[in-house]
């Protein structure tokens, strides 16, 4: 039987061309989505290549999951080809933050969202892993947070300090008009009060980044 024109990936545009990933927007059963596909890596062995691509595409596919079940403003996964190394998620529109940030004046405001975003991600017992403005996205002035094959379903201080110490580094070194960046971050993790947020937990995490930082100043 032939295969309804509707049911086939229509690539547009390549979004992205990155060492780990290429991004294409199109259309698949008529509904804007972006593929991405996994290249392979070539210095790596191909054994380990492969078990790492899979072991990222499973994390990011179950991290997707959870989030679009706690209606958490991120892609949703619609379908996913291990053997392809390829995922069809669902399309944001609009930039990355990293371009907002360096086109747009005001900034405190976005960057206070991120914060409330971050924390509701911590409580929902998600580390990102790669928390730079590349991996979030704005569209029409809310943030999504992409790119989740680094991240960890695990509830561990040290990896949601981490989390805020991989972004103020990013801020430092890409975004350096903006110089109280990361505090500004950091006061809207602080002040989001969600339905189940806990406030001291919030405030042990902001203090293990604190930690954070000493160690990296000390050793370097
Ligand atoms: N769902 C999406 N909607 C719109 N754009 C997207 C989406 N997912 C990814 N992109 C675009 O593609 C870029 C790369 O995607 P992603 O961050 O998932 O790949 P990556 O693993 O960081 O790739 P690399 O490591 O090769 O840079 C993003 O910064 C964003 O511009
Ligand atoms: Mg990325």
């Amino acid at each position: 039987m032939r295969c309804p024109e509707i049911l086939i990936w229509k690539p547009e545009i390549v979004l992205h061309e990155g060492a780990e990933a290429i991004v294409t927007a199109g259309s698949w059963l008529g509904k804007r989505a972006v593929l991405k596909y996994r290249r392979r890596r070539r210095y790596r062995h191909p054994d380990l290549d492969r078990r790492l691509t899979r072991q990222r595409m499973a994390v990011e596919a179950r991290v997707l999951s959870k989030l679009s079940a706690a209606g958490y403003p991120s892609p949703s996964l619609m379908l996913m080809e291990p053997n392809k190394s390829t995922m069809l998620l669902s399309r944001i529109e609009g930039k990355t933050l990293y371009d907002v940030l360096k086109t747009e004046n005001s900034s405190r405001n976005i960057l206070h969202s991120l914060g409330v975003l971050i924390r509701r991600l911590h409580e929902l017992e998600i580390s990102h892993g790669d928390l730079t403005t590349h991996n979030v996205m704005v569209s029409e002035g809310d943030l999504y947070l992409i790119d989740f094959g680094l991240s960890r379903l695990s509830p561990e201080l040290e990896h949601f300090g981490l989390d805020l110490q991989v972004l103020r580094e990013c801020l430092g070194s890409s975004h350096t008009k903006i110089h109280d960046a990361i505090e500004i971050v950091c006061e809207g993790y602080i002040d989001s009060e969600s339905q189940n947020s806990d406030s001291a937990r919030a405030i042990d995490v902001i203090e293990r980044f604190h930690k954070i930082i000493g160690r990296v100043r000390y050793h370097g």
